[in-house]
């Protein structure tokens, strides 16, 4: 039965985080220290202050026991609990969303990436998400660098068309990792096949959602980044310490 009223949170912290080797040899990317606290901490405030109790990280890789020791139940978020599962391998982000399913089990959700950092508020999109009928909600950013995300298309106020990493973006607006789906994410995700890099993309499931004329969006007023590169986890670190500072 859909739960369309209640609203969850889901933290994505799989894969080996390769592009940030050595440093992730022997740990998770998501524990590494951005300015003054684990990676991991950021994500977790970000769905905490806009509103969602309920939570679940999906760990893998390195070291993911780790993240217990690190966070526990949550108390530290004003949280009385906090849900765990485990990505084996490196399916890709929906492979390891999928994995949240019964933990769902019919809510609508909002999924965040664990290295993406924002400099705000994610509360007023959230609302809006809460409000909406059905569908999905993505987060759009302006970038200089669009080849290394999904890059949106828009026209006439409405995303068209969504690319994994093009060689050629069509525009320098980028899905950023804040996903927000209603409870028909994972029959999406069940028909899904592995792209060229044998994962189970997300711009698939965006895309699937884009057929059906039920993608929203909303550009996000505040700075974003990922920390998946060491010139972007310096940056996180780097725009960290001047929001502390402020
Ligand atoms: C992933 C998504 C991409 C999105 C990006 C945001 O990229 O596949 O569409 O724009 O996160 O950080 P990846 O982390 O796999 O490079």
């Amino acid at each position: 039965m859909p739960k369309a009223d209640s609203l969850k949170g889901i933290i994505l912290c799989g894969g080996l985080g390769k592009r940030l080797e050595p440093l992730t040899r022997i740990t998770n990317k998501h524990l590494l220290p951005v300015y003054d606290k684990p990676m991991v901490y950021y994500t977790i405030q970000t769905l905490v202050e806009a509103g969602i109790q309920d939570i679940m990280i999906v760990t893998g890789g390195n070291n993911a026991g780790d993240f217990l020791r690190l966070i526990g139940n949550g108390q530290e978020f004003g949280l009385r609990h906090i849900n765990y599962t485990y990505q084996r391998g490196e399916g890709g982000i929906a492979e390891a969303l999928g994995l949240t399913e019964h933990f769902a089990d019919g809510s609508k959700i909002v999924v965040v990436l664990g290295d993406n950092l924002i400099g705000g508020s994610i509360k007023k999109y959230v609302d809006k998400f809460r409000r909406q009928e059905k569908g999905a909600r993505v987060l759009v950013k302006k970038v200089q660098d669009p080849e290394r995300f999904g890059v949106a298309e828009i026209k006439n106020g409405k995303i068209v068309s969504i690319e994994e990493k093009p060689k050629k973006p069509k525009s320098c607006y980028v899905i950023t990792g804040i996903y927000m789906y209603d409870e028909k994410v994972f029959d999406i995700i069940k028909t899904l096949k592995p792209s060229g890099r044998g994962e189970f993309e997300i711009t698939d499931v965006n895309n699937a959602y884009l057929k059906k004329n039920e993608l929203s969006y909303d550009i996000l007023n505040c700075w974003w980044t990922d920390c998946g590169l060491p010139e972007t986890l310096y940056r996180a670190a780097t725009l960290v310490r001047k929001k502390c500072k402020e």
